[in-house]
């Protein structure tokens, strides 16, 4: 795949320059454009972390690699008709993006049972779940990102009203069907992740922010193997080559 799927030229695209910054968050750098004041230039970083970064690491070219697989996915759902937030690449680790105004809920979308449902619950990690869960969650660092109910989100104005909740479980759902099966190519089952979306300056709802293993459990089909974010939460080991796994499958089988 080239760059000809991009939203912009990419001469267009390599004019950019990086402005100031604005906001420096776990996984990427924030940083305005010169110029452009619906477009942002995120840095995806090296570092890693997990339990509200009470525990942290890093691997070298982590952000080239989740920069490159959120490209990738962000092409592929475009193409499905989800509308994202992606705009083109640049350089290693950095993406260019549609400014958004950010709704503050994690969304989380379950195919299986695993990580903190698996407690909560009860249920042995694994279990498959028909059909598949769609949670919101508060992001909000201080409160450690809660789960919260539709109204619970409704009286925090996470969102203008009950439509618009229901708005984000269906553009989960659509996202969720169209990540199984890109996934399921790559020999590798879509056990839950965790999506944020924000409005445009048109106000439309469009998916935001990343998809990679740092947001989403990915087993290998055949062995069982995690290949996501669970390696660095539970000492698994040979976190940077999972994420690198993950990276070579998906250019084998989407491009890249
Ligand atoms: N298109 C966008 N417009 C504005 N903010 C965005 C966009 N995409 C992602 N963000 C926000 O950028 C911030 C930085 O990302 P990240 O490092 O993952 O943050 P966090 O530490 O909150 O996980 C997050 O607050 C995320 O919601
Ligand atoms: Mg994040």
């Amino acid at each position: 795949m080239t760059k000809q799927d991009a939203r912009l030229d990419v001469a267009v695209l390599n004019k950019f320059a990086k402005a100031e910054l604005l906001y420096e968050g776990k996984a990427k750098t924030v940083y305005k454009i010169e110029g452009e004041d619906n477009l942002l230039w995120l840095d995806y970083k090296d570092s890693l972390t997990a339990f509200n970064a009470q525990k942290k690491g890093s691997f070298e070219n982590k952000g080239g690699v989740n920069r490159e697989i959120t490209s990738i996915i962000f092409r592929f759902l475009n193409r499905r008709g989800v509308k994202s937030h992606w705009v083109g690449d640049r350089d290693g680790n950095a993406m260019i993006c549609e400014k958004l105004t950010m709704i503050p809920l994690e969304v989380v979308v379950r195919n299986s049972v695993a990580g903190s449902l698996a407690k909560k619950i009860g249920v042995a990690e694994g279990a498959e779940i028909k059909p598949p869960l769609v949670e919101f969650y508060y992001k909000n660092d201080k409160l450690e990102d809660p789960f919260i109910s539709d109204d619970q989100a409704l009286f925090l104005k996470c969102v203008e009203g009950q439509n618009d909740l229901n708005e984000l479980k269906e553009k989960a759902r659509v996202i969720n069907q169209a990540l199984i099966e890109f996934f399921s190519r790559l020999g590798v089952k879509l056990i839950d992740f965790k999506i944020e979306f924000g409005r445009n300056e048109r106000s439309e709802i469009v998916l935001g922010d990343e998809i990679t293993p740092d947001s989403c459990r990915l087993w290998d089909i055949k062995t069982g193997e995690r290949l996501d974010k669970d390696r660095f939460r539970r000492d698994l080991g040979r976190v940077a080559e999972s994420y690198q796994e993950v990276l070579g499958r998906i250019r084998a089988v989407w491009g890249g």
